[in-house]
């Protein structure tokens, strides 16, 4: 097993984990002097949302300079000492490779501009208007409007499948993917040890640029949501090409790195493609899984579906929470302190890798935002139908204190606090039966445990509503998501409750929104 297979990830939006120059925006010290809670928790690797410089129209999802770090988030020197601190304690650090897009504000787009014979221009995908002078084809920016932006000068649209400061990179150009390889073999040599990759389905595009199709009720809702179904500007049959070459730059790196992606995919058989046949992603993000409800039959279908996709050596992941579906502990569990932890015990006990989002572990829920507090482009455009990403980055809460801990008492930081006089690390560390500790006692019951790390994964039949399965050769979880007590019939001792509370197994008796860990000898 590889290390990122047996751990435990855990994903920092930097912006908001600890501003320790007083600010109001985190930084990267503020990630070393986070360490000690990230060690104590049990972590093995951290997932670092991007750190480069950048205009900030995307809050660094518009890479300026793939090379270097953002000043407002610190140094390099900062970043090599975050590197080799984590790695003291055995954890390692993950980057965000944004290849997709660069800022506009990036030298190769910049040059890009300066005329059609321009060194970059193909480095950007460029196509001439329609005869009437609109945009070449229907395809829509995911934050809404054309993904099409003329360039008045060269008479041409460039492509954009975010914001237009994010233009697109042209993935058939080979000068590209040799720039992002370099990219990549840079951060391996400062020591990261893998990447989370953005967009990583959808970075080439249909060379003819064919309209995409409209949606129809069978899609996703979430895919409706879009407008169309992005059959032509996303999840290209090429891709995999790329997938492979980046997993192969990240096997050629001496140790050998991992490769997550961001696979916004809502059908899991193309979920299962992107790991290839071993030679693609390592992880591939479950966002079928993300939008499933905490539900116990549900959740069962979608776990079982994903296990049947993934072949043999694909390793799946979990996730509730992240910087842009916003928090499980408001979108699963309505901030219900039982489902919170019920769904933690679910994250952290199924067969794969979970990653846990900065301020799961506390039970962090989703912020208010006010339209005057917004930072996130998508908030500022949908306001008030849709709020945006905002509400799920907001400081982590590390302490009741004015400022949360997060930044000088006096501060005011970049995004508002949420509710840290009553939601915060410091407490929760001080109070045994916290969400804190529940968290840290089912990551080390992991740590100890080969059947949980590694085992089979096979469901057990249960009342509906409950989701039972056995992990390994002796370990079982059961899991009462709904409103009523259940009894299930099994033997064993029960290691762990969700509520803390002490049960006896044969059968086991559990309260509404109630799980527990069963061994048996
Ligand atoms: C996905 C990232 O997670 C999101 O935050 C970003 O806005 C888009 N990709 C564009 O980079």
């Amino acid at each position: 097993m590889e290390w990122w297979q047996e751990g435990v990830l855990y994903q920092i939006y930097p912006r908001s984990f600890r501003d320790t120059n007083g600010d109001g925006v985190g930084d990267l010290r503020g990630i070393i002097e986070g360490l000690d809670h990230l060690e104590w928790l049990g972590v093995d690797g951290v997932w670092v949302n991007p750190i480069h410089p950048s205009p900030n129209d995307d809050w660094g999802y518009d890479v300026s300079a793939y090379k270097d770090v953002h000043p407002e988030l610190g140094t390099m020197e900062d970043f090599e000492e975050l590197i080799d601190d984590a790695a003291r304690r055995g954890i390692r650090i993950l980057l965000d490779l944004v290849p997709n897009h660069t800022s506009s504000a990036h030298p190769w787009f910049v040059d890009a501009l300066s005329g059609r014979d321009a060194k970059h221009r193909d480095w950007y995908v460029w196509s001439d208007p329609k005869p009437d002078g609109s945009p070449p084809n229907n395809w829509l920016s995911m934050f809404g409007g054309s993904a099409w932006e003329f360039d008045e000068p060269s008479g041409q649209y460039y492509l954009h499948n975010f914001l237009d400061s994010q233009a697109d990179l042209d993935w058939w150009n080979e000068e590209v993917r040799e720039a992002i390889d370099d990219v990549l073999r840079f951060w391996f040599d400062k020591g990261v040890a893998g990447f989370r990759i953005d967009v990583a389905n959808s970075v080439i595009k249909d060379r003819d640029l064919r309209d995409n199709p409209p949606t129809t009720d069978d899609d996703h809702l979430e895919i409706q949501r879009i407008g169309q179904r992005p059959m032509y500007s996303m999840n290209r049959p090429e891709v995999h090409e790329i997938l492979r070459r980046w997993r192969k730059v990240a096997r050629e790196a001496d140790p050998p790195r991992m490769l997550v992606g961001e696979t916004y995919v809502l059908d899991l058989g193309v979920l299962a493609s992107y790991y290839g046949t071993g030679d693609e992603l390592d992880l591939a993000f479950n966002f079928p899984m993300f939008f499933t409800a905490l539900d116990g039959e549900a959740m069962k279908t979608t776990v079982e579906q994903t296990f049947d996709h993934l072949s043999e050596d694909s390793w799946p992941v979990w996730t509730g929470s992240n910087h842009d579906g916003l928090r499980f502990p408001s979108r699963w569990c309505d901030g219900d302190e039982r489902k919170i932890r019920i769904a933690l015990m679910m994250l952290l006990t199924l067969r794969g890798t979970p990653f846990l989002y900065y301020g799961d572990e506390i039970g962090m829920t989703n912020v208010d935002i006010t339209r005057e507090q917004l930072k996130d482009p998508v908030g500022i455009r949908f306001f008030p139908e849709n709020p945006g990403r905002d509400p799920g980055r907001t400081p982590m809460q590390w302490s009741a204190d004015d400022g949360a801990g997060f930044t000088k008492p006096d501060v005011s930081p970049w995004l508002p606090l949420g509710d840290h006089r009553s939601v915060n690390v410091a407490d929760q560390r001080s109070d045994g039966g916290s969400i804190l500790n529940f968290t840290r006692d089912l990551i080390h019951l992991r740590r100890r445990s080969e059947d949980l790390r590694s085992g089979e994964q096979s469901s057990i039949a249960s009342p509906t509503g409950t989701f039972v399965y056995r992990r390994g050769v002796s370990t079982v979880v059961v899991l009462n998501m709904t409103d009523a007590p259940n009894s299930f019939d099994v033997d064993g001792e029960v290691l762990v409750t969700s509520t803390g509370r002490a049960l006896e197994a044969g059968p086991l008796e559990l309260d509404p929104f109630e799980g527990a860990i069963v061994t048996q000898s």
